[in-house]
């Protein structure tokens, strides 16, 4: 797993961001492990899922809610936000709107909670960069494999020496 951290800023929530434009790599696990683990460690943890179309960190936190309701546990949940993709025609349209509930959340949450954890999609889109431009710690998962290197970095097949960026990077 690549981590990379910098300074949040003063005042305001930490934005962990899972990213990797490759599928199926684990962001949206460790989304929820990250989650439940500041949550223990006593954060109070905000948690936005921009794969909205596939919705697995959502999916994973509504299990979670329901568990607590059927055991009787008081399991720690994240305060959490689904961000809807526009569907018009338009795209200028579409990033506007995605642009704005993104904000919202980000605005509901960022005073109030020491940690912000975004999932996003496993592709270039509007809301996946934009989530990353806001990344305090961006965490990209990779599964041992060079096609999964493949995403981040170029490698010289005889040395194995890193000759290049590929398109996530
Ligand atoms: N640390 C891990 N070890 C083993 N399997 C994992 C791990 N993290 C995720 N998985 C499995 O890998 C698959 C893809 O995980 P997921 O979190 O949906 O990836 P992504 O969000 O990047 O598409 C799932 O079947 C998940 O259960
Ligand atoms: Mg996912």
């Amino acid at each position: 797993m690549l981590v990379q951290a910098s300074q949040g800023q003063s005042g305001s929530a930490h934005v962990v961001v899972l990213g990797n434009e490759k599928g199926g790599s684990g962001k949206s696990t460790t989304a929820l492990h990250i989650a439940v683990a500041l949550l223990k460690a006593g954060q109070r943890v905000a948690s936005i899922d921009l794969d909205c179309r596939q919705q697995s960190f959502t999916r994973y936190i509504g299990n979670r809610q329901a568990w607590a309701r059927r055991s009787g546990l008081d399991l720690e949940l994240p305060a959490h936000h689904c961000i809807k993709y526009g569907e018009t025609m338009q795209i200028e349209e579409n990033e506007n709107a995605e642009f704005q509930q993104f904000m919202e959340a980000v605005s509901a949450v960022e005073r109030a909670y020491d940690f912000i954890v975004i999932d996003t999609p496993g592709s270039d889109s509007y809301l996946m960069r934009l989530a990353h431009s806001m990344a305090d710690t961006l965490v990209t998962p990779i599964n041992d494999s060079f096609l999964d290197f493949d995403v981040l970095g170029t490698v010289d097949p005889a040395t194995y020496a890193v000759i290049g960026e590929s398109h996530y990077a």
